[in-house]
């Protein structure tokens, strides 16, 4: 059974941006599955790296939208996606260090900031924004 799956509440109507969302979260459910299969070790620390290049990618990708179309909350969600990646890149060091053992904070962290994050704060720059209560 997967952590997290896609439903219509996590689409930001920016299609490029929900391949990436998809992305993510098949590899958050992909970690999750490992871990509840009993893996540690190499092929686990592969999959949070692979998570960290799509998350630093999808962070680019993301601004760069935000940049072209001229919106206005770039900054403060600039600084948001900063965190995060602080966030991500402690628990990717602790798992290192542990040999490939994925603490339950960690997909407790991910699930919130894919859920929170997108419905919350992805939102807002697409063309659903105008539906979010202000
Ligand atoms: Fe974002
Ligand atoms: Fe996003």
């Amino acid at each position: 059974m997967p952590l997290m799956t896609w439903d219509s509440s996590l689409d930001v109507g920016v299609a490029d941006m929900n391949r990436e969302h998809q992305q993510i979260l098949d590899l958050m459910n992909k970690i999750y599955d490992a871990r509840e299969a009993g893996q540690t070790g190499a092929s686990v620390i592969a999959l949070v790296d692979r998570l960290a290049q799509v998350t630093i990618d999808h962070f680019r990708d993301e601004e760069t939208y935000m940049e072209k179309t001229g919106y206005a909350g770039l900054a403060s969600h600039k600084l948001i996606h900063k965190d995060l990646l602080e966030k991500f890149t402690g628990f990717a060091d602790e798992i290192k260090a542990s040999g490939g053992t994925v603490p339950d904070r960690f997909l407790t962290f991910l699930k919130l900031w894919l859920s929170a994050h997108i419905r919350g704060i992805d939102m807002k720059y697409g063309p659903k924004a105008g539906d979010l209560a202000a």
